[in-house]
């Protein structure tokens, strides 16, 4: 399964979702593969840490950046079970050049109207690369939500997502916790940190299970 989590927006926790559904999938024994395409390298960076700590099972961590990205992923899909893509937050060809190849895309958005309004350009993007990927699932996840029961902001964005033929909403929805940021420091995904939060792990899971699924 080769899965993109992408999106034209910093700072929405596209490396957080990624790095924890590496973390989770490797878990389960499967041979996993992140690709990094963000010159920043934070999935990268969050990789060697692991290493560091030695923590197991290991993830593998590559970078990729530039136009030949579909051919390489290609070429690793042969050899890893599953790849998971981290894309920096603008649009950028590595972005573009990996919705092409990619089975499902995931768009971490932050529930305010900046981060709503950028959908209109990957409802764009992923229209013109379904024309040379038809199966492309695209689905946007409302992350690092306010933990208060009374803000009901997926109601607006799931309205909202009514208007895109290619965007739907996911059913999870991430929250911003602290534990997060704890895991994401020592090289850990949110179900391997302890102590355990709970609630972090559980709505983790639920998306780990919307994003690999009958796979
Ligand atoms: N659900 C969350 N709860 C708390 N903190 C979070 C959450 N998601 C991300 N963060 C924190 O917010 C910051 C940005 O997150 P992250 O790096 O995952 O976003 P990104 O979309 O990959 O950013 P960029 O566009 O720069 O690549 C990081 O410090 C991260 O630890
Ligand atoms: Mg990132």
């Amino acid at each position: 399964m080769i899965i993109l989590i992408g999106g034209e927006k910093g700072g929405t926790g596209k490396t957080t979702i990624a790095t924890n559904m590496a973390a989770m999938r490797a878990l389960t024994g499967r041979d996993v593969l992140l690709i990094d395409t963000d010159p920043q390298g934070s999935a990268n960076y969050w990789a060697q840490s692991r290493d560091e700590e030695g923590i197991t099972p290991r993830v593998a961590c590559v970078q990729k950046f530039g136009k030949g990205l579909p051919k390489e992923v290609q070429d690793l899909a042969s050899r890893y079970e599953d790849i998971i893509i981290d894309a920096g937050g603008r649009d950028s060809i590595e972005l573009r050049s990996a919705l092409v190849v990619t089975e499902r895309l995931f768009v971490p958005i932050q529930p305010s109207q900046f981060d709503i309004w950028t959908l209109n350009q990957m409802e764009e993007l992923v229209d013109t690369a379904k024309a040379f990927n038809p199966d492309l699932v695209a689905k946007v996840i409302i992350s690092r939500a306010s933990t208060n029961p009374s803000v009901h902001e997926s109601n607006d964005t799931a309205k909202l997502l009514n208007d895109f033929d290619n965007l739907d909403l996911s059913e999870s929805i991430i929250r911003d916790r602290i534990a997060y940021r704890k895991a994401a420091k020592d090289g850990l995904s949110i179900a391997e940190l302890k102590p355990k939060d709970q609630k972090a792990a559980a709505e983790m899971e639920l998306l780990y299970e919307e994003v690999f699924g009958d796979e």
